[in-house]
């Protein structure tokens, strides 16, 4: 879909080696099918694009009524903006983020962080973070921001981000709150 300035060094399929959460969890709903690898790459075809936007609406625009559509913007497309998804063995799309570069360049921002509801809390935001992270580091990048949901703001401390300030609200129901991490 795009090409891409940010560099990697991390394969195509970066294993990143699973929690032991991902290992030893296994989900109620998904009636004995559990996941033995997870692995995090960028989206190769437009099967997977489809798949990796449609997490992003389903779980950051759905819930507020928000159309299909609504989940991406005009960053998506931006040579300086790297997309990262987590798959089980079946390539079934568990997570979802992306990272671009701000201008002037030693700064990056994390956006669209998701993964799909049955399977939070099992490490999947934590793998997708630290692979950004990585793509951030060897593009000589030196602190990342974000804007954080608030029911999200306990994950990125856990990760190492900092509250900077309250910011927005979206939806006139989702407080927002910028934070920043120095690599
Ligand atoms: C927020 C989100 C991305 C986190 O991903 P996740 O896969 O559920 O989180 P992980 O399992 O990787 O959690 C990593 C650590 O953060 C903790 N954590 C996860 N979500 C948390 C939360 N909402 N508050 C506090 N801590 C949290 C976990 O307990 C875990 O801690 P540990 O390492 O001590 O065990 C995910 O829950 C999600 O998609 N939520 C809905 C959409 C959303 O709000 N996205 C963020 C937009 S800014």
């Amino acid at each position: 879909m795009l090409g891409c300035t940010l560099r990697t060094k991390l394969p195509e399929r970066a294993s990143l080696g699973l929690s032991s959460k991902i290992f030893t969890s296994r989900p109620s709903n998904t009636e004995g099918l559990f996941f033995a690898q997870m692995i995090v790459k960028s989206p190769e075809n437009t099967k997977e694009w489809d798949s990796y936007y449609w997490l992003r609406w389903e779980i950051l625009r759905k819930p507020w009524n928000q159309p299909i559509g609504s989940e991406r913007d005009k960053l998506d497309e931006h040579l300086d903006s790297f997309h990262a998804m987590a798959v089980d063995d079946f390539n079934k799309v568990m997570g979802v983020a992306r990272l671009h570069l701000v201008t002037p360049g030693n700064r990056a921002q994390i956006r669209f962080m998701a993964v799909n509801t049955q399977n939070q809390a099992k490490g999947i935001g934590k793998l997708l973070i630290q692979y950004l992270e990585n793509v951030a580091k060897q593009n000589n990048v030196k602190e990342i921001i974000l804007q954080a949901r608030e029911n999200a703001v306990g994950f990125y401390i856990k990760e190492g981000y900092q509250v900077i300030e309250k910011s927005f609200v979206l939806y006139n129901q989702i407080q927002h709150y910028l934070m920043l991490k120095t690599l």
